[in-house]
């Protein structure tokens, strides 16, 4: 099925926009963050209009209201991810704070110094630094499993390191630079059987197509709500419940405790003991409206549609003298075009495009050791989503076309 993208544009009051009289707003940066429709920006205001209380702490009726949208919220972010039980989704502020709290939690608590975590080449700043922290602190080894020049994980070399005897692999399920998606289920079921613990980055893959963390039986997995049409300030962690249960507590505060004396506290049942002190509530409702908005168009379609937008920039892209892309052939990777021109640098390359109301973003993408192993300092990246067309491609084309000429 195609999807009825002028219908679906209509949705999304930003993409009316005109950043300078006759010059319209052409998006393709979602890949940073997504645009967000009405009903995710209605669902949060009716909550600061309506029902705006503190979630958990009281029995008033706004209180419970507010509770009530919070879990409701929790259940349908489960649902979406198939993961077994609600209990199995921590909301965290993005992507990089689930990183950060299994690096904290589960990593402290099972990792001694010399033990081994594998990477990737590829992995986003937030599933390398965190473990550079735990490597400076305890002694934890860290290796990576190659990127080759197309673009794709050497897995040849990823099974040489399993016959290390790695604790975790943690590794991102969709490159937000090159495109790439991995094969995670097979990644996956290779690091089990190697007896290592798994985690997925998927602040790229759960906005884009059907993630089912039963089916992929990974241990953790992370994404950001800013990515998939919901607001920023709110992400989530899912995590195998018995794992989560075992881990210690991240932050201490309120909520995360079952008692607390004036020496010592007992935590809090799955998931409150990860959810310390006031959250996102009003995030949190416009996450699960955001949940809604995607499964009522399918996720699917959603992927169908940016493979097809994808193929059509990869061709028009190809076309352009001194344009080189990255990443591998559309039919391994989600909806973005990372690429240099050989006449000006990404960032001037993307100020051009601005002046035409063209947004793209230029730099490493908080990616920078991807960006050396291609030898280069940064790239211009345009990202696509549900919304995005091909003429909208087509003003992208008419853009590094303008850019060659100002250059050369
Ligand atoms: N990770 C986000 C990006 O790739 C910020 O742009």
């Amino acid at each position: 099925m195609s999807l009825d993208i002028e219908h679906i544009r209509q949705d999304f009051p930003i993409l009316k926009r005109e950043l300078r009289p006759g010059v319209k707003l052409v998006y393709l940066d979602s890949t940073a963050t997504a645009q967000k429709p009405a009903s995710v920006i209605e669902a949060m205001d009716s909550f600061y209009r309506l029902s705006n209380a503190n979630i958990h702490r009281g029995v008033h009726t706004l209180a419970e209201e507010s509770t009530a949208l919070y879990e409701q919220a929790r259940e349908k972010i489960a649902r979406f991810i198939n993961a077994a039980s609600p209990r199995q989704v921590i909301y965290t502020r993005n992507t990089t704070e689930s990183l950060n709290l299994v690096a904290y939690t589960w990593a402290r608590a099972n990792l001694k110094p010399g033990d081994l975590v594998i990477l990737t080449e590829m992995e986003h700043h937030s599933n390398l630094v965190p473990w550079h922290m735990l490597a400076a602190e305890r002694g934890i080894r860290l290796e990576f499993i190659p990127v080759a020049e197309n673009g794709l994980l050497d897995l040849d070399a990823y099974k040489k390191l399993l016959e290390l005897g790695p604790k975790l692999v943690s590794f991102t399920h969709m490159s937000n630079v090159l495109g790439t998606i991995n094969p995670a289920k097979e990644i996956i079921a290779l690091a089990h059987a190697a007896g290592a613990v798994t985690m997925l980055d998927g602040a790229q893959s759960v906005p884009h197509f059907a993630v089912d963390v039963k089916a992929l039986d990974v241990d953790f997995m992370a994404f950001s709500a800013h990515k998939m049409l919901g607001p920023t300030g709110i992400g989530a962690l899912y995590g195998k419940t018995a794992l989560l249960e075992a881990m210690p507590p991240f932050l201490g505060g309120g909520d995360m405790i079952k008692e607390v004396k004036l020496r010592s506290f007992r935590a809090n049942d799955l998931p409150y003991k990860f959810e310390a002190g006031t959250p996102a509530i009003a995030e949190a409702v416009g996450f699960g409206a955001a949940v809604d908005y995607l499964n009522s168009v399918g996720m699917d379609n959603v992927a169908a549609h940016e493979h097809e937008i994808t193929e059509y920039a990869l061709e028009r892209l190809e076309e352009i003298p001194g344009v080189k892309l990255f990443g591998p052939e559309a039919k391994f990777k989600g909806g973005v075009a990372a690429f240099t021109l050989d006449c000006a640098h990404p960032h001037d390359v993307a100020q051009i495009l601005d002046g035409d109301g063209v947004a793209v973003r230029a730099g490493h993408h908080c990616a920078q050791p991807l960006h050396e192993k291609f030898g280069i300092p940064a790239t211009s990246r345009a990202s696509f989503y549900l919304y995005s067309t091909k003429e909208e491609v087509d003003r992208l084309v008419d853009g590094i076309y303008k850019v060659k000429k100002i250059f050369s």
